[in-house]
C-alpha cells in the first residue's frame, strides 16, 4: 500500500489508475481505524479495482468545546490494519493541505433541512463540515464508488442527498453497522470510555432492540416510546440527547401508515457522546 500525503501525488496515482481502466472505491475516515472501518475496507475492495482510504481529522465537522484536540491520531497503526486489509492507496493530508485558506473562508456544501435535525440540531455546523470535506474527497479522488457506515445513519443520508443535489458521479454504498460481542457499535469514541462506562454502555443497543421491539408489536404511541427509551437510558447512567422513531428514507417524522422506520439515539456516557440506530420494519398487523 502506498501512502500520499499531497493533493498532486493522489491526482498522479488516481490518473494512471483511470487511464488503465480500473475503478476505484473511496472509504473516507478520520483513523484510529476498527473493525467497522476495515468492513467498510474490505467491502470496497469487493466491489472495485482499487481501494482509496483516507484518513483526514476534519477540523470543520467540530464544534468550539468538542473533541477535536482529543480525537485518537493513531496513524502508524492505521497504516499497518489497511495494509493487512488490502487496501491500495491511504490518502492522510494535514489540514493546511486540504485547507489552504482561513476556515471562515472555505466555500462549503449545505444540506439544508437533513442536516439541522436530530445530531444537527445538538451540533450545529456538523454536517456542513462533513459534506464539505466528503464533496472535497470526491473531487480530489473522482472514485466510482464511495463507502459510509450505517452506524452514522444521518451522515449517510447527508452524503446521498448531497450526492444527488450536486449531481456527483459516485454511488453511495451503506455498510451494516459492526458491532462488538455484547452489541456495542463499535467506534472510535469509545475509546473514552472508563472500564466502569465500557461495562453499563451496551445498554444503548439493547435499549434501541427493546422500543424495536415495541414497534414491530405494533405499539404506534412513538412519543411515549421515544420518552420511555430516553428515561430508561438515564436510568443506565448515560445523559441522553435524543431517541427519536423517524422515517428511514429522509428522517421525517413517521405517518401512522409508514413501514420502514429508524430509531436514532445519542446519549453521553461520561467523556463519550455515542451513537446507534436501529432500522425497524413495523409489521403490517394493527395498521
Ligand atoms: P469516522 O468516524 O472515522 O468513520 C468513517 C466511516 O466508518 C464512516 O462512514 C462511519 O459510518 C463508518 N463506521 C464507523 N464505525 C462503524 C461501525 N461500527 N460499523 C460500520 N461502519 C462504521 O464518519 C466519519 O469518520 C467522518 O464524518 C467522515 C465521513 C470521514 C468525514 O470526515
Amino acid at each position: 500500500m502506498k501512502t500520499v500525503e499531497t493533493i498532486r501525488d493522489l491526482r498522479r496515482q488516481m490518473a494512471a489508475w483511470r487511464a488503465a481502466g480500473e475503478s476505484a472505491a473511496l472509504v473516507p475516515t478520520m483513523g484510529n481505524l476498527h473493525g467497522g472501518h476495515l468492513e467498510l475496507v474490505r467491502e470496497a475492495r469487493r466491489r472495485a479495482d482499487r481501494v482509496v482510504v483516507s484518513i483526514f481529522v476534519n477540523p470543520l465537522q467540530f464544534g468550539a468545546g468538542e473533541d477535536f484536540e482529543a480525537y485518537p491520531r493513531t496513524l502508524r497503526q492505521d497504516a499497518e490494519r489497511l495494509e493487512h486489509a488490502r487496501a491500495d492507496l491511504l490518502f492522510a493530508p494535514s489540514s493546511e493541505e486540504l485547507y489552504p485558506r482561513r476556515r471562515e473562508a472555505q466555500t462549503r456544501v449545505e444540506v439544508p433541512g437533513l442536516s439541522g435535525i436530530l445530531c444537527g440540531a445538538s451540533r450545529p455546523g456538523h454536517f456542513a463540515g462533513v459534506a464539505t470535506v466528503v464533496c472535497k474527497l470526491f473531487n480530489l479522488v473522482q472514485p466510482d464508488l464511495a463507502l459510509f457506515g450505517e452506524k452514522d445513519f444521518q451522515q449517510l443520508l447527508v452524503i446521498r442527498r448531497m450526492t444527488e443535489d450536486l449531481c456527483i458521479p459516485v454511488e453511495i454504498v451503506g455498510v451494516a453497522t459492526v458491532r462488538e460481542p455484547d452489541g456495542l457499535a463499535r467506534s472510535s469514541r469509545n475509546g473514552y470510555l472508563t472500564p466502569e462506562e465500557r461495562c453499563r454502555a451496551p445498554a444503548l443497543y439493547r435499549i434501541l432492540r427493546e422500543t424495536a421491539a415495541a414497534v414491530e408489536n405494533g405499539d404506534r404511541d412513538y412519543p411515549a416510546l421515544e420518552a420511555g427509551a430516553a428515561q430508561k437510558l438515564a436510568s443506565a447512567g448515560f445523559e441522553p440527547d435524543y431517541v427519536s422513531i423517524r422515517r428511514a428514507a429522509d428522517l421525517a417524522a413517521p405517518k401512522r401508515h409508514e413501514r420502514d422506520l429508524v430509531i436514532l439515539a445519542a446519549a453521553r456516557l461520561g467523556r463519550a457522546r455515542l451513537i446507534d440506530n436501529l432500522r425497524v420494519m413495523r409489521s403490517q398487523a394493527g395498521s
